[in-house]
């Protein structure tokens, strides 16, 4: 995985690495003080709205330190400098979210009360280096989304403004994910393509099944979830589109389920042979945090083993 003197092009993923590095920002600089313009109803609703992008930024963060050694092996060196930068993006997301729960005295929705997130983020896990880019690209795009609505509803008060200023963020996230995902495209054999058109179904079935768990804490703040994943969809749509992955001309149709499943087999096989394994993570004591459930999923068993 270590190379001495590895080729490093001055391609789109160094400038973004450079952006990333020169943009930082800590929780620090976030004026905690700003007026929140929401009633304590609607702050609470909040707290249960966010939490699926919540535990999206510790996903996007732990994903990214499996994906990172995936990238080096596959000897992608400037993908591995720009993982670094967005790492350390979802670890200010995740600090600045928590400081926010703190701030507003408000909680994230329990795991057992919405086990879908759960879901969508060991989704996101299964497969290859390629599989997770294409997942963090539609949570990226989930997540801009749901920061955009604040950022331009309430842009002077306190999480408007973080939210804006989380979403200089996100834009290097996506032209990152689209920009790998566009050069690696060509090279994928159509059941391949078929395993992406699946995961994205997945992911948004389950963010369906969560937006019916939280569709009246939409309402408490104005928002209309199903405008909102409908416009979600439509979003990735185009995207799909963009990076060449179109899903009306590929095999991803229910009709070849089970090739692809057989794909997806021999792939989570593969994915467990490389040395990139999820070996940081132990099993915790207690059983109430993300990371203490991730451990005790069989996907994080099987791939610790
Ligand atoms: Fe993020
Ligand atoms: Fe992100």
């Amino acid at each position: 995985m270590l190379k001495m003197f590895p080729k490093l092009d001055e391609d789109l993923l160094v400038k973004l690495f450079h952006k990333g590095v020169k943009a930082q920002w800590t929780a620090e600089d976030v004026e905690w003080d700003r007026p929140v313009q929401f009633t304590p109803v609607q702050a609470r609703a909040l707290g249960r709205l966010l939490s699926p992008v919540y535990l999206g930024e510790q996903s996007a963060m732990i994903g990214a330190s499996v994906a990172l050694p995936q990238v080096a092996m596959a000897g992608e060196t400037t993908a591995q400098l720009y993982l670094s930068s967005f790492l350390m993006d979802e670890a200010r997301h995740f600090e600045v979210l928590t400081r926010l729960y703190h701030r507003l005295e408000i909680q994230p929705v329990n795991l057992r009360e919405m086990p879908e997130m759960l879901q969508y983020h060991n989704r996101l896990r299964k497969g290859d280096r390629i599989d997770w880019v294409w997942g963090i690209l539609i949570s990226d795009i989930f997540a801009k989304n749901f920061y955009q609505t604040f950022a331009k509803s309430q842009p002077e008060a306190l999480f408007g403004k973080l939210s804006s200023r989380i979403l200089q963020d996100e834009s290097r996230h996506q032209a990152f994910a689209e920009h790998y995902l566009k050069r690696a495209m060509p090279e994928l054999p159509a059941e391949r393509r078929a395993v992406l058109v699946e995961m994205r179904d997945d992911l948004l079935r389950i963010m369906d099944a969560m937006y019916h768990r939280l569709n009246a804490d939409a309402e408490t703040i104005g928002l209309d979830g199903r405008e909102f994943l409908d416009n979600l969809r439509a979003e990735i749509e185009r995207k799909a589109k963009r990076i060449g992955l179109d899903p009306s001309s590929s095999d991803g149709a229910p009709s070849s389920r089970r090739r692809v499943h057989a794909v997806g087999a021999r792939l989570k096989a593969k994915a467990e042979d490389l040395q990139t394994r999820f070996q940081a993570l132990s099993q915790a004591r207690c059983d109430s945090c993300f990371v203490a459930l991730l451990c005790q999923s069989r996907l994080v068993w099987a791939a610790c083993r």
